[in-house]
């Protein structure tokens, strides 16, 4: 990789103590400018010709496939640049700051969303967590836009205060329209939301991935280049239960996720 390229990923500045204190709080913050828009500008290029290649199809989350976005996993796999800005000092001593504990590095995956008049849909509420075989909580997701992100583009919404509103349960696979807030009415009432936000390349959202969440479909014309990295917490215990993230990777239910995928950065 270029000098010039390691010094971009080196622009990942520190968390502030009131983002903290808002990340605790709310269970999301914005981080404007987190990092150099350079850095973004190069990212968005290298998705495009990751994205634009034949993709794995016994991967059911890599390339097309899900209505609410086309997701690509595993970009820091393919190449050297998503490779070192996911698995930085910097960004693993954010989600270390954030959740106030040591964490492992989990998946890195990007969330491009089509144009509504393309076929793009929502993402309807939920929190992450459920989706994933671990016994503890402390996850977080660093949701990172390569495109000028205005709300109409797709940007996300939070009920705030709600990763403390314990494990909902699973309904994104729903095809009726019937959604979490639909569930338990009262989490709308008992919360507020979030408003909508305009996100520049540089600028990310954090979440607690117990955190509510869901954003609108991409009204706009152009595609809504997303780029997410998530952690979790660095104690937590492996549950079995089936994820294509950990399937087939010999780990022992109730034992760490200590495996080469799953670093734990330190400097
Ligand atoms: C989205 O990008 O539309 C949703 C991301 C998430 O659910 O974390
Ligand atoms: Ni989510």
């Amino acid at each position: 990789m270029s000098t010039q390229a390691a010094h971009l990923v080196d622009s990942v500045r520190a968390v502030t103590a009131d983002e903290v204190a808002t990340f605790r709080k709310n269970g999301w913050v914005k981080l404007e400018g987190l990092y150099d828009p350079e850095l973004s500008g190069e990212l968005l290029e290298r998705l495009k010709v990751l994205m634009a290649a034949p993709v794995d199809t016994a991967n059911p989350f890599q390339g097309a496939g899900v209505k609410m976005f086309k997701a690509y996993e595993d970009a820091s796999k393919a190449d050297e640049l998503f490779g070192a800005f996911s698995h930085s000092l910097g960004m693993a001593t954010a989600a270390r700051e954030l959740m106030g504990r040591p964490e492992r590095f989990y998946e890195d995956k990007a969330l491009c969303k089509e144009p509504s008049a393309d076929g793009g849909g929502h993402t309807p509420w939920h929190q992450d967590f459920s989706y994933h075989p671990f016994d503890r909580q402390g996850t977080l997701l660093f949701w990172m836009p390569l495109v000028d992100c205005p709300p109409e583009k797709g940007t996300m919404r939070f009920l705030n205060g709600s990763h403390r509103a314990g494990l909902l349960g699973r309904f994104v696979h729903r095809t009726d329209g019937y959604d979490i807030l639909d569930h338990f009415p009262d989490l709308g009432e008992g919360h507020t939301m979030s408003e909508p936000l305009h996100l520049k390349p540089g600028d990310v959202t954090v979440h607690d991935r117990m955190t509510l969440h869901y954003a609108p479909a991409n009204e706009t014309d152009s595609t809504r280049w997303v780029y997410t990295v998530s952690w979790f917490n660095r104690d937590a215990l492996y549950t079995g239960m089936p994820c294509h993230r950990m399937d087939g990777l010999g780990l022992k239910v109730n034992e760490p996720l200590e495996h080469p995928n799953f670093p734990a950065i330190t400097g």
